[in-house]
């Protein structure tokens, strides 16, 4: 994929569907749509009820005619048609008609990188439905290292990992192409899921999804990498009687659940560097690395990093919303123009 800055220039908006959350950039106007990626339908009727926001609330709480759908999976969109009723919606008919008066209007969109053609047609036709008459792609990893202000055009190495809810893309950059790249098929959701896990298993406890976050704020007093018999107490369901029921969980069992996923992002980190020319490798020993996407929140996450690669670990300034600024700041014009012609993916 190679799309050059001056066609990005023309785009109008640019939008970020990732397996979580939904971003729209407006030119001109910034970050207008940043909502989970949720849409809830009646099955009966086939009626959008909600989206965003308010469809992710609903979810586990439904009666059985309405369901809450997720248009977006493993950072490809699976159902274009909802996909573009969730987006549609999201907009709001005030920016919809701002969009619609352009004479041909152009989206940009971040694109995991490898997509296979088939992910990539999927993402054109959803902003195709949405009115666009041309589609800009854009690697994920360059679109967020350009958003959290990476020098990408430089001739030395950056290196940066996007950390999304269902994948995680590892990178060396330089002069504003890829040098090596990895994407893992692991994310926030894969973690969460094993912190889920663990305490089913071992305290037969059903934790409800918006009790993980507070878990994993208990374990980041130390950091991931910290051990020791800390307990925090959780609240649940008990798996057999279904009565609400809490456990006082030891928090080092849990960092070693979380554990067994972050390997293979580890591994990831590994093959990145092993696959980079030495000279690169000795400017990233210095620089180290940038932490993007949502989960780059997840507490002790840079910690455990550092620790197992000796590198510096820096998390990005907003790092959820790096990738969607990156391209708004493309679109805009906001980078020199020429270091990054073509955006080689
Ligand atoms: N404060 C936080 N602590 C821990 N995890 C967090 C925090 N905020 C967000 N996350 C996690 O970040 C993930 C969402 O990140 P992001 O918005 O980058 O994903 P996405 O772009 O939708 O996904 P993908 O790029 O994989 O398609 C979720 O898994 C969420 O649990
Ligand atoms: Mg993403």
């Amino acid at each position: 994929m190679t799309v050059s800055m001056e066609q990005l220039r023309r785009c109008h908006f640019a939008v970020d569907l990732g397996a979580a959350r939904t971003r729209v950039y407006v030119k001109g106007a910034g970050l207008v749509v940043d909502e989970p990626s949720a849409a809830a339908v009646n099955t009966r009727t086939g009626a959008l009820i909600a989206v965003g926001e308010f469809a992710e609330k609903m979810t586990g709480r439904t009666p059985g005619y309405i369901r809450v759908v997720r248009p977006v999976s493993g950072g490809t969109v699976v159902d274009i048609e909802m996909a573009q009723r969730m987006l549609r919606h999201l907009l709001g008919e005030k920016l919809r008609r701002t969009l619609r008066r352009k004479p041909r209007l152009r989206a940009a969109a971040a694109t995991p990188h490898d997509a296979d053609p088939l992910a990539q047609r999927a993402t054109v036709e959803t902003l195709i439905g949405l009115g666009a008459r041309r589609v800009e792609l854009v690697d994920t990893l360059i679109a967020a290292a350009v958003g959290c202000g990476l020098p990408v055009e430089q001739p030395e190495a950056t290196m940066i990992m996007v950390c999304g809810a269902a994948t995680t893309q590892i990178a060396v950059l330089s002069l504003g192409a890829i040098v090596t790249a990895e994407r893992i098929p692991v994310g926030g959701d894969a973690i969460d899921h094993a912190v889920v896990q663990h305490l089913r298993q071992h305290h037969e406890l059903m934790l409800p999804s918006q009790s993980v976050r507070p878990l994993q704020l208990a374990l980041s007093g130390n950091g991931l990498t910290a051990e020791g018999p800390e307990q925090t107490e959780i609240h649940g369901r008990d798996v057999a009687t279904g009565l609400a029921r809490s456990v006082h969980v030891d928090t080092s069992a849990v960092r070693r659940a979380i554990h067994t996923p972050l390997t293979a992002v580890l591994d990831g980190i590994g093959k990145v560097l092993r696959d980079c020319p030495p000279d690169l490798v000795a400017d990233l020993a210095d620089r180290g690395i940038m932490m993007v996407g949502g989960s780059a929140l997840l507490p002790g996450l840079d910690q455990m990093l550092r620790n197992a690669t000796g590198m510096p670990v820096h998390i990005a300034e907003r790092p959820d919303v790096c990738s969607v600024q990156g391209l708004g700041a493309m679109m805009e014009g906001r980078i020199q123009p020429l270091a990054l012609d073509p955006l080689a993916g």
